[in-house]
């Protein structure tokens, strides 16, 4: 139902100057995010302005370019990388004859394509009704055919419009109660899950700093990565051994970007549980980029946003074959590492990352020996199955197990009847 761009249709590009000159990197920015949507930019017009056009928000003289471009060059779409209010949208449309997507319509599109999971499609779903709801003075009749023609829907001196409000709203209470529902569920799942809790990494960053191919680097796992804006929208989990052998599970999460649609904020957040539940945050960084100081600033920002501003952090410049220089850990006045300088692509530093990694978690995770009675059989299955078990020696008093766990849980274990927690020697 959303008017989305075709993968391979021609896209003529618009950014403006706004009140002071066009930045060349935004543009650049902002023609990454066109070809992540699968269009094929054919033509870029750029200008400047003192303040937006209440008509066309570039101005007649600016749209009457874009309408000769679009024509000289077979465009299909035209992508304005400005909010554009829905009556300087169809301004665009009518006079140009083609679509218009503004920037948020063109970021949510993306995230339709990218999302694999069912909860991460439902709340793009949900993102894509409400921004086509402030939209909806033009009539969606495509919404009635898909309900079958709409047959019942339509009440008796209904107006289209009210119609489409009608069922647009309609849709976005099903969505809704199914989010929670899912919400619910993983909450439960959850809880489940951190019976043993191994300590959990979470990498985060800015869209295409490198986090997915370091995710695949680390783990061996084919995660998909793309030379693509956003092309994790749902965070993959795998389970990872550091130096020492202490287990931890790692997880990728969506790229960061600026000006996100704030019809989109939820749907990003909720991609980001894993990132707030987590023990350590790896935050990637490209290093090669011009804009990183930018970048960084504005993860810093959403990561505390949603509450994981004071979660521990190693920032990974990532990158460094681009600027020709050698891998290196450095270090803050306590002592402990705070950043990591590594190329993910040549596998360079990985080794450095992972024994910073095993000594911020260090502090975490307290290797001890675990003496559990016979009975306890269940307990040394989810030891075994959360994979913190280094050693064992069993007798016919119960099980002496060599573990790597966080506080809490030694604390919980040793509540068991018969269960001895003990200095590992
Ligand atoms: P999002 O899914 O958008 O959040 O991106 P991401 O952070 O997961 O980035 P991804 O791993 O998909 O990498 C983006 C691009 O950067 C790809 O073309 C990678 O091949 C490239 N890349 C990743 N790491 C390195 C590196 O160490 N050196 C170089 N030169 N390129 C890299």
């Amino acid at each position: 139902m959303f008017e989305r761009p075709r993968s391979g249709e021609r896209a003529v590009l618009v950014r403006l100057g706004i009140g002071a000159p066009l930045d060349p990197e935004d543009l650049e920015e902002f023609t990454q995010l066109a070809t992540s949507a699968g269009t094929v930019p054919v033509a870029t017009i750029t200008g400047r302005r003192d303040r937006p056009d209440p008509r066309y928000y570039v101005g007649s003289g600016k749209a009457e370019e874009i309408r000769l471009e679009v024509a000289a060059h077979e465009a299909e779409v035209v992508l304005v990388d400005h909010p554009l209010s829905p009556s300087q949208e169809r301004n665009l449309e009518k006079l140009i004859g083609r679509r218009v997507l503004d920037r948020s319509g063109l970021i949510l599109d993306i995230f339709a394509q990218r999302a694999a999971s069912h909860e991460g499609k439902l709340e793009v779903e949900l993102a894509q009704l409400k921004h086509i709801a402030s939209r909806l003075v033009r009539g969606w009749t495509h919404l009635e055919r898909q309900r079958g023609g709409g047959i019942g829907l339509r009440g008796p001196g209904e107006t289209q419009l009210e119609t489409d409000r009608r069922l647009l709203g309609q849709r976005v209470k099903v969505l809704t109660k199914r989010l929670e529902k899912i919400k619910q569920q993983r909450a439960t799942g959850r809880g489940a899950r951190v019976s043993i809790p191994v300590p959990s990494i979470a990498l985060v960053g800015y869209t295409n700093a490198g986090k997915s191919t370091l995710f695949r680097s680390l783990t061996g796992e084919q995660a998909y990565v793309a030379d693509q804006l956003f092309a994790t929208l749902d965070p993959t989990v795998r389970r990872l051994s550091l130096p020492g052998g202490t287990q931890v599970v790692l997880a990728d999460t969506v790229g960061f970007i600026r000006d996100l649609p704030h019809e989109l904020v939820a749907a990003f957040q909720s991609t980001l549980t894993e990132a707030r539940g987590a023990n350590l945050l790896l935050h990637v960084i490209d290093a090669s980029d011009p804009r990183r100081s930018e970048h960084i600033a504005e993860v810093e920002r959403v990561l505390s946003q949603i509450g994981a501003g004071d979660i521990p952090q190693i920032k990974v410049f990532n990158k460094i074959d681009r600027l020709d220089i050698q891998p290196r850990i450095d270090l803050g006045e306590d002592g402990q590492p705070t950043a990591v300088w590594i190329s993910a692509r040549s596998e360079a530093g990985l080794e450095q990352l992972l024994r910073a990694v095993a000594g911020r978690l260090s502090r975490a995770v307290h290797r001890m020996r675990l003496h559990l009675p016979l009975t306890a059989g269940a307990t040394r299955a989810r030891l075994y199955a959360a994979g913190v078990v280094l050693d064992e020696h069993s007798s016919e008093q119960g099980f002496d197990l060599t573990v790597d766990l966080p506080e809490e849980e030694l604390a919980a274990l040793e509540r068991l009847p018969d269960a001895v927690v003990s200095a590992a020697s």
